[in-house]
């Protein structure tokens, strides 16, 4: 059996290997903490497992749904965008449900890229960014986030032939890995670029409902002219603990979406229906007060991650959104990878190596908050110790 070459140009996955580690470690007999992936630890809210569970026992829902998805996803997906953003979006042509952020990501680049192409991938940034274009045939060209400009690209820096042959962008605020929220401003910039280079922006918008001190982020969409250019991705999965269900919206460009739609009908079949309602119970103004609540949990932790790290020496700016600190390794380590292998070992608890985003996360390592108050609490006595 010979894998395509596409295949072997993809370094392999971070968290795969990441979860082989801990496998490893715990069969070991090692208690592991793993900060490692960003994967809720609460579980859905009654309120949208009571809606899957209406809607799975119809059996209108058992059907292969479209891939433009049904009209009451799509009203609730403009209801939102609406009355939490302040967006207008026709759910026509202007909305369609993706199978989770992941798969929307990496099918745009199969939609839009052919070899010769470029893709605009912020960096450090979420892995599809790069493993997309590359398995289009095309090239991801890394956009380094700058921690003085508040961990956004320097879009002048850019390179014009670069511009030229670029035909996507990915960006994502509230940020993973850093946490970093846009700064005012930026989004407008972007689409300045991507007007005068014609580039499709897609915004990757995974954490818009997880932030803190009175922020909220806004959507890519609410930027003036930002609809002619670009698209957002809005996933379900982190702000609602919904990772399992894969339960997106792909939404803007009304031609970008026909791209993609396009595309999908050749695929796959579509959001099952029963989960496109789950979405819409979500989404309904009753699930504020959960997001609130999860906020709040989130907010707690990241207090608590903060402690873990000073103890360790490592000081850090509370990040206003998102399920992540991202932190400088300490001196003394060679990198990224060196350092969290010395704690796994040292600790059993799992960071992630910042490098593991792309060349600019080297020499920063990110925790993620998603484990339940006293292992976080665990994990801080445990790397408070290994200082000692
Ligand atoms: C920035 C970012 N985008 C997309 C995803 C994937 O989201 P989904 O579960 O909707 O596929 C993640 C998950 O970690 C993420 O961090």
């Amino acid at each position: 059996m010979r894998p395509s070459k596409r295949l072997e140009r993809i370094p392999p996955y971070v968290f795969a290997q990441l979860e082989r580690k801990i496998a490893e470690k715990r069969a070991a007999g090692v208690d592991v903490i793993s900060l490692g992936i960003g994967d809720p630890d609460r579980p859905t809210s009654p309120l949208i497992v009571e809606a899957m569970q209406e809607a799975v026992s119809e059996a209108e829902t058992h059907k292969y749904p479209t891939n433009r998805g049904r009209d009451d996803f799509r009203g609730a997906v403009r209801d939102f965008y609406e009355r939490r953003f302040d967006v207008k979006l026709d759910p026509e042509s202007e909305i369609i449900p993706g199978l989770g952020a992941k798969e929307a990501i990496f099918n745009l680049n199969l939609a839009f890229l052919d070899p010769g192409d470029y893709a605009l991938a912020a960096d450090p940034g979420y892995p599809v960014y790069t493993a997309g274009p590359w398995l289009a045939g095309a090239e991801p060209v890394l956009m380094a986030l700058d921690p003085e400009r508040g961990f956004t690209p320097d879009l002048e820096a850019i390179d014009t032939e670069v511009l030229a042959r670029a035909k996507l962008m990915f960006l994502c605020y509230p940020n993973n890995p850093t946490g970093a929220v846009a700064p005012e401003g930026f989004f407008e910039r972007v689409v300045e670029l991507a007007r005068e280079h014609e580039i499709l922006v897609v915004h990757d918008n995974a954490y818009s409902e997880i932030t803190f001190d009175g922020y909220r982020a806004p959507s890519f969409l609410a930027t003036p002219g930002a609809k002619e250019v670009g698209i957002e991705v809005f996933s379900l999965s982190k702000g609602y603990n919904m990772t399992g269900w894969r339960c997106a919206a792909l939404v803007g460009n009304a031609e970008a979406l026909h791209t993609y739609w396009q595309l999908k009908t050749n695929v796959d079949s579509g959001l099952f229906e029963a989960v496109q309602l789950a979405g819409v119970a979500a989404l309904s103004p009753d699930a504020d007060a959960e997001v609130a609540s999860m906020n709040e949990l989130y907010r707690r932790r990241r207090e608590l991650g903060g402690e873990a790290l000073h103890k360790i020496g490592v000081r850090v700016k509370p990040p206003h959104g998102t399920i992540y600190v991202w932190a400088p390794v300490p001196q003394g380590f060679e990198d990224s990878a060196g350092y969290c292998e010395h704690v796994l070992e040292h600790t059993g608890v799992v960071l992630t190596p910042g490098a593991a985003y792309g060349p600019a996360g080297e020499g920063w390592f990110r925790i993620s908050l998603t484990t339940p108050d006293e292992r976080l609490l665990e994990a801080v006595e445990r790397l408070g110790a290994l200082e000692a």
